[in-house]
């Protein structure tokens, strides 16, 4: 009998946003999505809202924490020997001045943006090797671009880049790629937090494309490059961003 094997997607921070649309992504396409979130309420209503039960998953996990991303993937693993795909999407943001932030927050946004790509990588490598699987790292344009108010936020993403390359280079050899993607800004619960006013007036004017990105368009760019059409692509950084990270700070006054 020639069964076809069914494809399995592990995405973090999933319950809601971004993460979401690329688990409904790859479930439209066929795969089993895995869904990990840590706020147990946001990960109830989303299985609530997820009619088609069949082909989900659903696991309460904080990726910061070493144990429990251990014990997850090890239920998960038990479950899906094979993962085709792993989607480090789970991300926090604490704007504010670089002076006023603490150590705390610091420390809450480097554990859970990079510290838990680190963790859910390593824990998710031997079903990614069994499937020759493919990791994306959600990073995002703060880390492709300084600004103010991002001092941990985008130092964490832009560690993830480099991440992503180190990803690349070592697992590349057990045939497991690893790309990352930046986002511009979307319209997120995220984003609803830490854009004000100013920020959305300025994001307009700044890219190209004059307006934020959608989930969907993030997901399409995540779904490609865990495709076969990206069979050959490890390790690169992909914005998709309307063209904020093209144009640099640019003149306003060359701006059509
Ligand atoms: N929205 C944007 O404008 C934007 C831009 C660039 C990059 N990004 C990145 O995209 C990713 C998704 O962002 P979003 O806008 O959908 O955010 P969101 O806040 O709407 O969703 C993030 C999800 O991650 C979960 N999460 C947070 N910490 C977690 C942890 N420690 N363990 C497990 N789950 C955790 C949250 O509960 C939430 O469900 C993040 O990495 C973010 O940094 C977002």
């Amino acid at each position: 009998m020639n069964e076809k094997k069914l494809k399995v997607a592990v995405i973090t921070g999933a319950a809601r946003g971004i993460g979401l649309t690329i688990a409904q992504r790859f479930h439209a396409e066929g795969y089993h999505s895995i869904i990990i979130d840590n706020d147990e309420t946001t990960l109830q209503s989303c299985e609530a809202s997820l009619k088609d039960q069949e082909r989900y998953a659903f696991f309460l996990c904080d990726v910061s924490d070493p144990k429990q991303v251990k014990s997850t993937f090890e239920l998960i693993i038990n479950e899906f020997p094979t993962i085709d795909a792993l989607i480090n999407n789970a991300g926090i943001a604490i704007f504010k001045p670089a002076q006023e932030v603490t150590f705390e927050d610091w420390t809450a946004v480097m554990n859970t943006n990079l510290n838990g790509t680190f963790l859910c990588s390593q824990a998710c490598l031997p079903a990614l090797i069994a499937a020759k699987g493919s990791i994306v790292n959600i990073a995002s344009i703060s880390g492709l671009r300084a600004s103010t108010l991002r001092i941990a936020y985008g130092t964490s993403k832009a560690a993830i880049m480099h991440l992503t390359k180190q990803q690349a280079v070592e697992y590349g050899n057990m045939g497991v790629r690893a790309n990352a993607v930046a986002p511009g800004p979307v319209e997120t619960e995220m984003a609803k937090l830490v854009h004000s006013a100013d920020i959305r007036t300025s994001y307009a004017d700044a890219i190209p494309l004059a307006r934020y990105g959608s989930t969907d368009e993030i997901s399409n760019m995540v779904y490609f490059l865990c495709s076969p059409a990206a069979s050959y692509i490890n390790g690169q950084i992909i914005a998709a961003d309307g063209g904020f990270d093209a144009a640099g700070v640019g003149l306003p006054s060359l701006r059509v």
